[in-house]
C-alpha cells in the first residue's frame, strides 16, 4: 500500500482537497491515498497522534484546527510561524514540521493563474484574520508597492502589521483612497453572505478583486466589486496552488495545476 495523507477539519465534508490530491497523485503516478478526517472539537491532538502513530506521511488542517496545529508543531517554517497557523504537517519520527502554504497559494493564483504580477502593485488586503496573517509574509516577498491593510476592528490590523518588516498602511474602511491594482478579500464576511464595508472607490477598470472564499455562485464582494469595474475572482485557484504546495512540501514534485483547476470549474 502506498503513503496516507489526510485532511483534518470539522467540518470536512465538502472539501474539495480528497479530489485535488488524488489527481495530482495520478498526474505524478504516485502511489498514496488523501481522505478526509473528521476530528472531535475538542479531539485535534489525540486525531493527529493517531493518525503519525498510524504511519501516516502528512496531513493538511483546516476549519477549525489552524492555530491548534502552529501549537502542536515541532518545528515550523518562516511562513508558518508569520501566518500564526499551520495548514499543512508532515510526520517524521515523532517529530510534527508545520508549514503554512495558504499565501503561497494565493500568490501562485494571482502570478501564475491570472496572469497578474504582485511587484510593483498597490495591493489591498481585507480582513486581519488567520486568512489575512497567512497572506501578508509571501505578498511582501513578491515586492508590492503598496500594501494596504483594512479590518473592521482596527486595533487587530495594527497589531497584525506590526509583526512585519514591511510598512504595511494600516488604514480604516471610511479612509482608503484608491483604486488598488489587486484587492483581496481575507474576511470570512462571504460565509455569512456579508459585504464588508468598502468604499467603491477602491475598485477600478484595472483591479483584481479576489475573494479567498468559493462555492458555486459569486460571493457579495465579488459581485460589488464587478459592478465597479473590477476583474473578478474566487478562491478555487488558490485551494488548488496551497494543495500543489503541500504535495510539492511532502514529496518533492510539483503537481502541474492548470488542468486540475479547470476540471474542478467544469464540475462547480
Ligand atoms: P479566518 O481564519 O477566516 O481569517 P478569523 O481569524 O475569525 O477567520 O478572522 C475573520 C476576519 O473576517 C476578521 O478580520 C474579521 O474582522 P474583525 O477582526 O473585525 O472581527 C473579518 N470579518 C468577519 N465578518 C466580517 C464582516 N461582516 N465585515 C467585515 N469584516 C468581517
Amino acid at each position: 500500500m502506498g503513503d496516507f495523507y489526510r485532511l483534518i477539519g470539522n467540518p470536512v465534508g465538502h472539501s474539495k482537497s480528497p479530489l485535488i490530491h488524488a489527481a495530482f497523485a495520478r498526474q505524478l503516478g504516485i502511489d498514496l491515498t488523501y481522505d478526509s478526517v473528521l476530528a472531535p472539537l475538542d479531539g485535534f491532538a489525540a486525531t493527529v497522534a493517531a493518525l503519525a502513530a498510524a504511519g501516516c506521511k502528512g496531513a493538511n488542517v483546516t476549519v477549525p484546527f489552524k492555530i491548534a496545529a502552529f501549537a502542536l508543531c515541532t518545528r515550523l517554517s518562516a511562513r508558518a510561524r508569520a501566518a500564526g497557523a499551520v495548514n499543512t504537517l508532515t510526520f517524521d519520527a515523532g517529530a510534527i514540521a508545520g508549514d503554512n502554504t495558504d499565501g503561497a497559494g494565493l500568490v501562485a493564483d494571482i502570478t501564475g493563474n491570472a496572469g497578474l504580477a504582485i511587484a510593483g502593485q498597490r495591493v489591498l488586503v481585507v480582513g486581519a484574520g488567520g486568512a489575512a496573517r497567512g497572506a501578508l509574509l509571501p505578498l511582501i516577498e513578491q515586492g508590492p508597492a503598496t500594501l494596504t491593510l483594512v479590518n473592521r476592528t482596527a486595533a487587530t490590523a495594527a497589531a497584525v502589521a506590526a509583526q512585519f518588516d514591511f510598512p504595511i498602511d494600516v488604514r480604516a474602511f471610511a479612509e482608503l483612497r484608491g483604486p488598488f491594482d489587486i484587492v483581496i478579500n481575507a474576511t470570512s464576511a462571504s460565509l455569512t453572505g456579508a459585504l464588508p464595508p468598502l468604499p467603491a472607490c477602491v475598485f477600478g477598470a484595472g483591479t483584481l478583486a479576489l475573494d479567498m472564499m468559493y462555492g458555486a455562485a459569486s460571493t457579495p464582494f465579488m459581485a460589488f466589486a464587478a459592478e465597479h469595474g473590477a476583474a473578478t475572482r474566487d478562491g478555487l485557484g488558490m485551494l488548488v496552488e496551497q494543495a500543489a504546495e503541500a504535495f510539492y512540501g511532502w514529496r518533492g514534485v510539483r503537481p502541474a495545476t492548470a488542468a486540475v483547476l479547470a476540471s474542478l470549474r467544469a464540475a462547480a
